[in-house]
């Protein structure tokens, strides 16, 4: 049987993640973060000391494996930004785009996040979700994460870095984040995560009803 596909899009911080995690336990199926996808990709450059360059980066998302994505280190603040360039180059794209798919044919469900889950890698998948929130409230939630975790960093910092990732992620030639025509919008500026993950429920419930 063809697994019931969920992809869920949105720009950083939105609390993609965190639903998409949560809907992941609650239906018992795999989830695959995508962003991880680059982000290993990002550090593997970085960790071998490589030149960021479209050659390095296609090499090594051509040797990406499962473990890669369970490494350490790469949430930091670097591979955010390192992760959002080496996103940008098309053939890194196209390399991954296999590895993000063969993720999608597996189980009875599975959820993906991403960028370009409901546009390139799954655009036939069950649903469709655009979750956003504004930049203040993204910034803010990404500071609070990054104080917690001990970086040492500022508001204003996190804000213009996640205002120039948001630019790269959304202009980008090929595969950028746009909110898909049949995706479901929901913004959690004002959503709790209990609340932003109900909403999401309830409408995979009516979603599977249907099929
Ligand atoms: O967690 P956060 O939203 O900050 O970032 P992420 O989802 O882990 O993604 C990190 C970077 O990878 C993004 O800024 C994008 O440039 C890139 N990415 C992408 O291009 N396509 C995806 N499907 C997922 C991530």
């Amino acid at each position: 049987m063809k697994p019931f596909v969920v992809a869920i899009d949105g720009p950083a911080a939105s609390g993609k993640g965190t639903i998409a995690r949560n809907l992941a336990r609650h239906f018992d199926w795999p989830y695959l973060d995508t962003g991880l996808v680059y982000r290993a990709v990002a550090r593997n450059l970085v960790k071998k000391q490589l030149d960021q360059n479209p050659r390095n980066a296609v090499r090594e998302a051509k040797d990406l494996s499962i473990e890669d994505l369970q490494q350490e280190g790469l949430r930091t603040p670097e591979i955010s930004q390192t992760a959002s360039v080496v996103a940008s180059i098309p053939e890194v794209r196209e390399t991954l785009i296999e590895f993000q798919r063969n993720f999608a044919r597996k189980g009875e469900g599975a959820i993906l996040d991403g960028r370009d889950i409901g546009t390139v890698i799954c655009p036939d998948a069950d649903i469709k979700f655009f979750v956003t929130a504004s930049q203040e409230v993204r910034a803010n939630r990404r500071y609070q994460e990054l104080m917690s975790q001990g970086e040492g960093v500022t508001y204003q910092e996190v804000f213009d870095t996640l205002v120039e990732r948001d630019l790269r992620d959304s202009t980008r030639k090929n595969a950028p984040l746009v909110q898909s025509e049949e995706a479901i919008l929901i913004d959690t500026s004002n959503l709790n995560v209990k609340q932003s993950t109900e909403l999401v429920i309830a409408k995979v419930e009516l979603g599977l009803r249907d099929t």
